[in-house]
């Protein structure tokens, strides 16, 4: 036995039932009926050494870690108590089939607010229009309480138990999620969990003088620390401000602000916050929100000598976030916001003995990246290398898939995956940053730079979907040809995103091929902010061009629902099930292969704007010959020749049964 587990052990015996006592003395948790009591306290069981080994790591050696402990638990069981009756059922029906989110069925739709239907009422309206794209995963973008002015897209919350009053209240909000959920829609909002806006209430404690809030931050008397952190620190917005720390006049100390100046790092040093945040996360769960997406995770835990980015910390962070959030609320997702590179990234879906027990969900914004390397290059050998360089994810945790966010682009390509191709990163990252803004002689895409960071010559890309695939160019050329073109691209980026596993998320406005928009340079809140360009609002009037065919809308929109239904019927794409790489011994040409006893999927795509073969001999190396039939339009495929895709073209080849 490891001295971890003696310990853990020791302080399980020495500790459970004094906690459990702790509980039951909680006037809240104490009225439950004997029956709900026992249940926590069998989840505490059931999930106490997953919730054990990370705390341990990051308190144990506080002398203050067991009443902290049990006062932190207590808490949750109050959470636990004040559970609405509907969620309980939730949790029931989550714990019944906890597989739900890795489904290919399952479809996110992502938008603001207000620029999608005003206010939160507003969007309860528009759940015919998600229902008729068959969205089962809505994630709303920040809508708590942020500071006045500035805000960073919401990103800088002064108050988390209130929503943002232009977009409603904590009621509608609650509302709304129940009206989703009776629609099969699951809420998702952000949280947060880095750091708060300087507004917020214990940053406000923190400027009167208070120490214990002054704690909840990272804050120095002189530069002596913060010049030693900045030897290694990265500087994620070059352009807003310069270094990671900002000096308060008042408080006389510098504060790390690893974005906005107005947005403090929090300390999760400091157990109390590790608790403020858990807390929030039920509050919210309470209100029947079903997926957090939990902002900047691998800034969480800083550490002299590094980039401060994805520590071990960090991870424990999010074990024991998910462990604790069980016990109260069983069916609350962990999406983990890292965008990071490949290495770093997996992690969050939890490795060894945390497989399965970190975040469920994780953005991967390396097939992100790898997609359109695709597209500018016309070549698929960089993707299908730093896929298979990938680790597998553990079983129970699923990709969410997704083509452009409400960020920048940042080329997260790795010099080893590039090298491994014989290509140069640096020159690469280049290239694309190039490419995408356009500079680049005969590009098809219409985006901008974002953050250019002369001391690394970092170059990050804004940009509508539609824009960046070339629709904005070709419509401004009056150049059909370029037309089509473009609309197979964007029908393509999704077609890989829908089949590579996972909760694939369209971005509102791309299905209907919405281009950049500039408005938001009038607004002096936003002006300084280019990834505003593609956060447009949705333009309901193009929406009624949706169901014809002979529109760019209609093309954009019905070649989507197309997909939608595909990947519906096509169960080998459950996220559980691998998904590999595979050489198709045709640079051209993307390939992923599915192979597991659910099936065999074989997807081929088209990466170029040229027909292109994957020969008859590569199939049948790879198991496929004989009746095929291609699962996106259901038809038969002769496979006694070579394969010829049409431009951008893609097929899903299943052997027929
Ligand atoms: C995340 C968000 C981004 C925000 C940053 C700071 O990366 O996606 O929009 O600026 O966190 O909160």
């Amino acid at each position: 036995m490891g001295v971890n587990q003696s310990i853990t052990n020791m302080i399980a015996t020495s500790i459970q039932n004094q906690i459990k006592q702790q509980v039951t003395q909680d006037p809240t948790f104490a009225k439950l009926y004997k029956y709900r009591q026992n249940q926590f306290f069998q989840r505490l069981e059931v999930y106490w050494e997953d919730l054990i080994r990370p705390l341990h790591h990051l308190y144990g050696h506080l002398d203050t870690f067991e009443p902290w402990l049990a006062d932190t638990i207590t808490r949750i069981g109050r959470a636990y108590a004040q559970r609405p009756h509907e969620l309980q059922l939730l949790d029931e029906k989550r714990l019944l089939q906890p597989d739900w989110y890795q489904k290919s069925n399952m479809l996110g739709y992502v938008a603001y607010t207000d620029r999608f239907a005003g206010n939160l009422n507003g969007v309860a309206d528009k759940i015919e229009y998600l229902n008729e794209l068959g969205v089962t995963y809505l994630h709303l973008m920040p809508l708590l309480k942020p500071r006045p002015g500035a805000n960073d897209g919401g990103y800088a919350v002064m108050n988390y138990r209130e929503v943002n009053p232009k977009l409603g209240s904590m009621k509608d909000l609650a509302n709304l999620a129940t009206q989703l959920r009776r629609n099969d829609i699951s809420l998702c909002i952000d949280l947060v969990c880095n750091h708060t806006a300087k507004e917020h209430k214990w940053a406000l404690q923190a400027r009167a003088g208070d120490q214990s809030y002054q704690d909840y931050y990272l804050m120095f008397p002189d530069r002596v620390m913060p010049d030693a952190y900045e030897e290694t620190l990265r500087e994620i917005f070059p352009d807003f401000k310069a270094g990671n720390f900002t000096y308060y006049e008042d408080l006389d100390k510098w504060v790390w602000t690893t974005f906005n100046e107005y947005q403090w790092d929090l300390n999760y040093q400091n157990p109390a916050v590790f608790t403020e945040m858990l807390e929030i996360m039920l509050y919210l769960a309470n209100q029947g929100v079903e997926i957090l997406r939990l902002d900047a995770v691998a800034f969480m835990w800083k550490r002299l000598g590094t980039d401060c980015e994805n520590q071990p910390e960090a991870h424990l962070l999010l074990q024991a976030f998910r462990a604790l959030s069980r016990l109260a609320a069983p069916g609350l997702l962990l999406k983990a916001e890292a965008i990071v590179s490949p290495p770093q990234l997996i992690p969050y879906l939890g490795r060894g003995v945390a497989a399965n027990k970190e975040c469920h969900l994780a953005y991967h914004n390396v097939l992100m990246v790898v997609l359109w390397s695709c597209l500018a290059e016309r070549k698929a050998v960089l993707a299908t290398k730093a896929l298979q360089n990938m680790p597998l994810i553990p079983s129970g945790a699923s990709w969410v898939t997704y083509v452009r966010c409400h960020d920048d682009i940042g080329w997260a390509i790795t010099e080893e995956d590039a090298a491994q191709v014989g290509i140069d990163g640096y020159a690469h990252r280049t290239f694309l940053s190039d490419f995408y803004t356009g500079r680049f002689p005969s590009s098809f895409a219409a985006g901008t730079t974002f953050q250019f960071n002369p001391k690394n010559n970092d170059r990050r890309v804004n940009g509508s979907l539609a824009s960046l695939a070339g629709l904005e160019t070709a419509v401004t050329h009056t150049n059909w040809s370029e037309v089509e073109l473009a609309i197979r691209r964007i029908l393509l980026l999704h077609n890989l995103i829908f089949a590579y596993g996972g909760i694939p998320l369209i971005y509102m406005g791309d299905e209907i091929g919405q281009l950049n928009d500039h408005s938001y340079l009038e607004d002096p809140d936003l002006a300084n902010d280019s990834r505003w360009i593609h956060r447009p609002f949705m333009d309901w009037e193009k929406t009624a061009e949706r169901h014809d065919p002979q529109t760019i809308t209609g093309r954009i929109y019905q070649g989507l629902c197309q997909l939608i239904e595909a990947r519906k019927r096509t169960v080998v794409l459950h996220a559980e099930t691998a998904v590999y790489p595979i050489w198709t011994h045709n640079d051209h040409v993307f390939g992923l292969l599915r192979d597991n006893p659910r099936g065999r999927l074989l997807i081929l795509a088209n990466v170029t704007e040229e027909p292109q073969t994957v020969s008859h001999d590569r199939l049948q190396q790879l198991n496929f010959s004989g009746l095929l039939y291609n699962r996106l339009t259901e038809k038969p495929i002769n496979m006694w020749q070579d394969l010829t895709l049409e431009p951008y073209q893609v097929v899903w080849l299943q052997q027929a049964t």
